[in-house]
């Protein structure tokens, strides 16, 4: 069964359970500011999983395309991808536990062809600290479904999933407990960092059992589900989303209870075929072979490069295709990271001329099934790729004469010199050592050393910049950041109302520590009208109005309510909209996905820093809140 095939599968069987297939979401979400890049099939849903009606009903199914740059590092083994396809369906306050877990051990069982005898599940241990039992319901249920497929499963706990963990699994044992490090879900993590205000919940993760013969017992002790090695993998995720974080940091019940399952469909490729490796289904195998072409080199003994040049390549398809070009800055920047990381790994396979042309044709290929209100710009994908391509070798040309230059200045280069190649010239590291041996250059002995001493101390410098970018593609998402958010509608409606009603704003950026806004202006503000702007969102924390939202009609929302929008063009029929103040005098009233802070008063004193040029005919403000 190929992925097109379980992809199909998967959308039939949870139709015929009821659900409505909805259209999967772009990977760069423009009404989120919190967010990087979709990480799971629930991002674009959030605002339905905690209350709002959907349009579609309350059984939903979908497969979502995702990017969690936060695994980066782990690309190279057998199953972790930063792209990655989320077979995702929801129960929106419809069915809940007993329903998910019977329809999704079917799904495995019939329609995949699964041996149950293969299956093995996790639960939620409960949290003392904040009053969550433990999920003896799930537990049950799963006990249930097994017996009728004639398995006696036996619970066990294990309030760990750390490696060398020397447990193991005893005999019968199919049902394991783990804490909130495995099984508690919000988009943060753990119960300790779940966002303020996000939806979370227990959840039961099902595992797909390789064999005992897969365990590595002497790197990671005896396996059992949720431990690292390659014996289970996990191939789906049921998130019972039954809590919401508060201001306070406690758990509240959620009114409507939902389900929200996401399985990878590369994951579920590899159980359904016996293999343990992602990179052997027909999503990733053509990517290969055609690595295998191209190097003259086999997968077999250059494993880890071949994996990594497959996943970077796919995630750069899907952005530029979805019309990303790579920048210097947030999700372009994460696009060049992938382009370069794929174009380094080639050379370390010897592959030292252009190729992204011919690898990508697979790849264009495969995705051919996702729609084109996603891949926008699937024409010009090839042409963004091949023009970073090109621009990168220029750039390692230029680091090589600079290498060089050096090396006729100095006798004996040392770890600062490789960090001010890579820094300013882009040179990566790596290369420069080799480059260095190759042509017999002396390199001071501590070299390493003194090339990590010079990025810590660069990377502390950028620490508050880039924290949180990477992290999940979230920002950090607690108070901090939604006061800003709400802090961007008050000046946007500042600026309307001092300076110009024909302001619009023209992007936005948030981290807990600033915000920057554009809009579109034209003149250079004076200190003056800055001053005015910035007393005039003051004055109206200082009124502590009120923030609300409720959801209407998009020609009512754009042509009676005259609420802000920046997308008209693109937004659904039904939209959201945030009003600040009274609701026949509002400051304030724009499409948004939210969220916000209750009452302006909890923002604090509002402060422009800067007021810069962006791009023609758009200013930049850069403000804090203290
Ligand atoms: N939202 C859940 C996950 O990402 C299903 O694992």
């Amino acid at each position: 069964m190929n992925a097109t095939e379980i992809r199909q599968k998967f959308l039939d069987f949870q139709v015929k359970k009821g659900h409505t297939i909805v259209a999967p979401a772009p990977l760069v979400l423009e009404d989120d500011p919190t967010t990087l890049f979709t990480g799971s099939g629930m991002q674009p849903l959030l605002r339905f999983l905690l209350g709002e009606p959907h349009p579609a009903g309350t059984r939903l199914t979908d497969s979502q395309p995702c990017l969690r740059l936060q695994d980066i590092e782990d690309v190279g083994d057998p199953r972790h991808t930063t792209v990655f396809e989320m077979l995702g369906n929801w129960s929106l306050g419809d069915y809940f536990k007993e329903e998910q877990i019977r329809n999704y051990f079917e799904f495995l069982t019939k329609e995949i062809g699964l041996d149950p005898e293969k299956i093995f599940v996790t639960c939620f241990i409960g949290n003392k600290k904040y009053g969550i039992p433990r999920d003896d319901e799930a537990a049950r249920i799963w006990q249930q479904v097994f017996k009728e497929a004639g398995i006696d499963a036996k619970i066990a706990e294990i309030d760990t999933a750390e490696h060398g963990d020397k447990r193991g699994i005893k005999p019968g044992e199919r049902i394991f407990f783990y804490n909130d490090k495995e099984n508690w879900w919000s988009r943060g993590g753990g119960c300790d960092s779940t966002p303020i205000g996000d939806p979370c919940g227990p959840d039961s993760e099902v595992f797909y059992d390789f064999g005992e013969d897969k365990q590595d017992v002497e790197k990671y002790g005896q396996s059992h589900p949720a431990s690292d090695g390659a014996r289970f993998m996990e191939i789906g995720n049921q998130v019972f989303m039954q809590y919401r974080r508060l201001e306070d940091g406690s758990f509240q019940e959620l009114e409507q209870k939902n389900v929200d399952f996401g399985g990878g469909l590369e994951r579920l490729c590899a159980a359904a075929m016996g293999s343990f490796d992602v990179f052997q289904t027909s999503l990733m195998k053509p990517i290969i072979e055609k690595l295998e072409t191209l190097s003259g080199k086999s997968y077999d003994n250059d494993t880890d490069e071949m994996r990594i040049i497959a996943d970077h390549l796919r995630g750069a398809y899907l952005l530029s295709a979805q019309g990303l070009i790579p920048s210097n800055k947030a999700q372009g920047y994460a696009l060049r990271r992938l382009i370069r990381r794929a174009i380094l790994k080639a050379l370390d396979l010897g592959i030292a001329q252009d190729f992204l042309r011919e690898t990508i044709v697979p790849i264009a290929a495969e995705y051919q099934s996702l729609p084109d209100s996603i891949l926008t710009h699937r024409a010009d994908a090839l042409a963004v790729l091949e023009k970073e391509e090109r621009a990168f070798r220029q750039t390692l040309s230029k680091g090589l004469k600079e290498l060089e230059k050096l090396s006729h200045r100095k006798q004996t280069l040392d770890g600062a010199d490789l960090f001010k190649l890579q820094d300013t010239y882009g040179f990566p590291f790596e290369i420069s050592v080799e480059e260095i041996y190759r042509q017999g250059i002396k390199l001071s002995r501590d070299y390493k050393a003194e090339f990590d001493a010079a990025l810590n101390e660069q990377r502390e410098r950028s620490k508050t910049a880039s924290k949180g970018m990477f992290k999940g593609g979230l920002e950090d998402h607690g108070e901090q950041t939604v006061k800003y958010h709400t802090a961007c509608h008050l000046l946007l409606a500042a600026l309307q109302k001092h300076i110009s009603p024909e302001i619009g704003q023209k992007g936005s950026n948030i981290t807990s520590e600033r915000v920057r806004f554009d809009f579109n202006v034209d003149h250079k503000l004076t200190p003056d009208e800055l001053k005015t702007v910035e007393a005039q969102v003051n004055e109206w924390i200082a009124a502590d109005l009120p923030v609300s939202f409720a959801e209407y009609d998009k020609a009512y929302a754009r042509d009676v309510l005259k609420a802000h929008g920046q997308f008209w063009d693109k937004y659904p029929d039904q939209l959201k909209v945030y009003t600040i103040g009274s609701a026949d005098a509002p400051v304030s009233r724009e499409v948004c996905g939210g969220p916000h802070v209750e009452h302006t008063g909890v923002l604090g004193r509002f402060k422009i820093v800067k007021e810069e040029s962006s791009s023609a005919g758009v200013r930049r403000i850069k403000a804090v809140l203290e």
